[in-house]
């Protein structure tokens, strides 16, 4: 019989993952609202697993005060929201879906890439106050052109396979050996991509070493009337420097997403130095937000919460060591999560050997924290077993799921 679930799915997530969790059997409450600090005290000693999205402050109070629960879900991207050092000290994966919208930002770029050439935005609002702008004069085809990627993961080279569909030459840039899709060139150095580029694309994440990659430097190294897309992220590119860029002519246009500075609602006013120049595309950190990726994620993350309350996989955890195994219902499955220090797996299995229970396979992974660990068991009482090992000083959860009579 499998343990009986409760999920709290908060702040409106995509009605598909309800529909995913319930048909395995869980019992699914929504909540349309963020919760509090206060409401989530109050309601999670019901629940063994909670989602969120971006806006619900998962706190240590919160995770200290609930040792009970299982996993919690990020439906979104990131995960500065949930203190992950305490949720880890407890014992609680915490689970994200970082590549449900990559083909959404994909998707943006290629419009962005023809915009910019058409000038369609300029032309677009011109005609909306009555101008009437029917000229070729600086409009071109993307067809032809070549872009040039920074950053070849996930969204560069999902962005690669589409823009040669169309048409366009493509080279890329990454500090990883990557495998070029298609006819992409891999590039030696980023001033080699930059200087033969008709457009460059953005697709690195923030780190010491991407922070204002992309500054007077770099803008020089562009050929003229090129085009700079950035829907990586805001601290990748000088924008003082952009702007010179753009007011002297050297760039055609850009296209930007993500800001140095970005209002933290849609009721903050948005600021930047780019407003007002022309062929310059501003888009509200809007490159990853479609129904599309919202349902992705719903299903990504229902996914995740789903073989780890079945099986105990902890495959994509932001905050735990990663182990995946195949299913063996056939027999019983208990996790041990201990405090990373010597001679801890041999205590369990210590404990296992008395009870005289037969291992059919074990899987130990570690971070400096924490260990992780699998165990495939015959055992007559997995319960009584999995009590035993819980009351190790080292450890932190232990919890098993029984074979399948
Ligand atoms: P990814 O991790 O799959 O790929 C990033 C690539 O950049 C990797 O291949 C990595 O080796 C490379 N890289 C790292 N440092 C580099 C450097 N200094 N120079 C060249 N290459 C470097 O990431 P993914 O999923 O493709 O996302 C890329 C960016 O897009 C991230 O910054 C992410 O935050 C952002 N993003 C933005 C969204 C939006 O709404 N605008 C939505 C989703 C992601």
């Amino acid at each position: 019989m499998s343990i009986p679930v409760k999920i709290l799915l908060a702040e409106n997530i995509h009605s598909v993952a309800k529909e995913r969790l319930e048909s395995e059997g869980f019992q699914v409450d929504l909540l349309s609202h963020s919760p509090s600090e206060e409401e989530l005290l109050k309601l999670l000693p019901q629940y063994q697993v909670l989602g969120i999205r971006s806006k619900t402050e998962i706190s240590e109070k919160v995770l200290k005060a609930n040792p009970h629960l299982l996993c919690i879900g990020a439906f979104c991207i990131g995960t500065n929201q949930i203190n992950l050092k305490a949720s880890t000290s407890i014992g609680v994966p915490v689970f994200n879906a970082p590549h449900s919208n990559t083909r959404s930002v994909a998707e943006l770029v290629i419009a962005e890439m023809i915009g910019l050439c058409r000038q369609l935005c300029d032309r677009s609002m011109k005609a909306h106050v009555g101008e009437w702008i029917k000229s070729a004069d600086g409009s071109r085809e993307i067809r032809g052109k070549t872009l040039g990627i920074v950053g070849y993961g996930h969204i560069g080279s999902q962005l690669s396979v589409l823009a040669e569909s169309l048409g366009l030459k493509v080279v890329f840039y990454d500090i990883v050996k990557k495998l070029p899709l298609g006819n992409a060139q891999v590039m030696r150095t980023l001033s080699e991509l930059l200087e033969i580029s008709d457009f460059v694309s953005l697709h690195v994440p923030e780190t010491s070493q991407t922070k204002n990659m992309i500054s007077s430097a770099e803008f020089k190294k562009m050929k003229k009337d090129s085009f700079l897309i950035n829907a990586s992220r805001g601290s990748v590119v000088e924008i003082e420097d952009l702007v010179v860029a753009l007011k002297s002519k050297h760039l055609a246009g850009c296209a930007i997403d993500v800001f140095p500075m970005e209002p933290s609602s849609n009721k903050e006013k948005f600021q930047s130095p780019l407003q007002g120049l022309p062929n310059v595309i501003l888009t509200p950190h809007i490159g990853g937000s479609t129904e599309e990726a919202q349902y992705a994620i719903g299903l990504e993350v229902a996914e995740s919460f789903r073989r780890f309350i079945r099986m105990w996989s902890s495959a994509g955890a932001v905050n735990f060591p990663n182990v995946d195994l195949p299913a063996r219902p056939s027999v019983s499955r208990m996790i041990n999560i201990h405090k990373n220090e010597p001679g801890v797996l041999g205590e369990v299995n210590g404990l296992i050997s008395k009870a005289g229970a037969n291992i059919q396979a074990q899987y130990l992974a570690t971070d400096e924290k924490i260990g992780y660990l699998i165990v495939d068991i015959e055992v007559v009482d997995g319960h009584g077993l999995a009590n035993e090992i819980q009351k190790l000083t080292r450890s932190i959860k232990t919890r098993v799921v029984l074979a399948q009579k």
